[in-house]
């Protein structure tokens, strides 16, 4: 089966978060198609084992596995940050599964020294201090200043998400990302359609960071969202999945 617009749409989130991430998106895309949300390898209810690194690769073993679970040959695959590296993993090892590619507020290029420093400090921290305070440190660069001031439940509910996560789970994490491949080379040699979206106010993933995937990936589309941060997809639920149904509508189009 190769029909593309008869494959789920599977949402795989970021560090260190789990698949309540995507509320907005799984009510608000049901619709167009299936939408599977797992937790990923450590986080929220999974409880499978984890190593002291959580690889990529493992990540995109364990997507693997859900897919053959499930008897489904291809997805789409849309990943928020951390799930963008895992998408990235995938396709490379099995490019026939992926039916297309959702790259939200993600990045391909490797980490620089001083981020590769930040992930050590990230694991010793969420370890020896504990996830509350990842959690409070991290907050003010996945939403904006507006959400957080305007919306402090919402604040409030992404933050105990973090809080919630194991400590173990997210340095194993943290020392996964480090060890990622540079995805830069690859990118012209992507060919499933591709649509990249952003927020315009992500301070992790600077908007140059999405537009040099684009500017690279043949034939995709760059979607930027306003007043949105890192966590664009529950800053600017309405947006994100107006641009992942648009997404959805192209790949049905061309398939047809
Ligand atoms: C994420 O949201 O998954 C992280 O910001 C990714 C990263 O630390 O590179």
């Amino acid at each position: 089966m190769n029909n593309s617009s008869l494959s789920p749409l599977v949402l795989l989130h970021g560090f260190p978060l789990d698949n309540t991430l995507w509320q907005a998106q799984v009510n608000g895309l049901k619709d167009h198609t299936q939408v599977i949300a797992p937790d990923l390898r450590g986080f929220g209810r999974d409880a499978r084992e984890v190593p002291d690194i959580l690889s990529m690769d493992i990540f995109a073993q364990d997507l693997k596995e859900l897919l053959d679970d499930r008897n489904l040959d291809q997805a789409h695959i849309c990943g928020l940050s951390m799930g963008g590296y895992i998408a990235f993993e995938f396709l490379e090892r099995w490019p026939d599964r992926v039916a297309s590619l959702i790259l939200a507020n993600t990045r391909a290029n490797a980490d620089d020294e001083a981020t590769l420093k930040a992930r050590q400090e990230t694991a010793m921290n969420a370890m020896e201090r504990g996830m509350a305070v990842i959690a409070r440190g991290m907050m003010p660069k996945l939403l904006t200043d507006g959400t957080r001031a305007e919306d402090p439940a919402l604040a409030a509910r992404v933050e105990r998400m973090i809080a919630r996560q194991a400590p173990e789970s997210t340095a194993a994490a943290s020392r996964g990302m480090a060890l990622r491949k540079d995805r830069m080379q690859d990118l012209p040699e992507i060919h499933v359609p591709t649509t990249i979206i952003t927020g315009d106010a992500d301070v992790l993933m600077p908007l140059e960071t999405s537009q040099a995937m684009a500017d690279a990936i043949p034939g995709s589309t760059l979607v930027v969202l306003q007043n949105a941060a890192h966590l664009s997809n529950v800053e600017a639920p309405d947006a994100f999945n107006a641009a992942v149904a648009e997404h959805l509508q192209r790949c049905s189009a061309t398939t047809h």
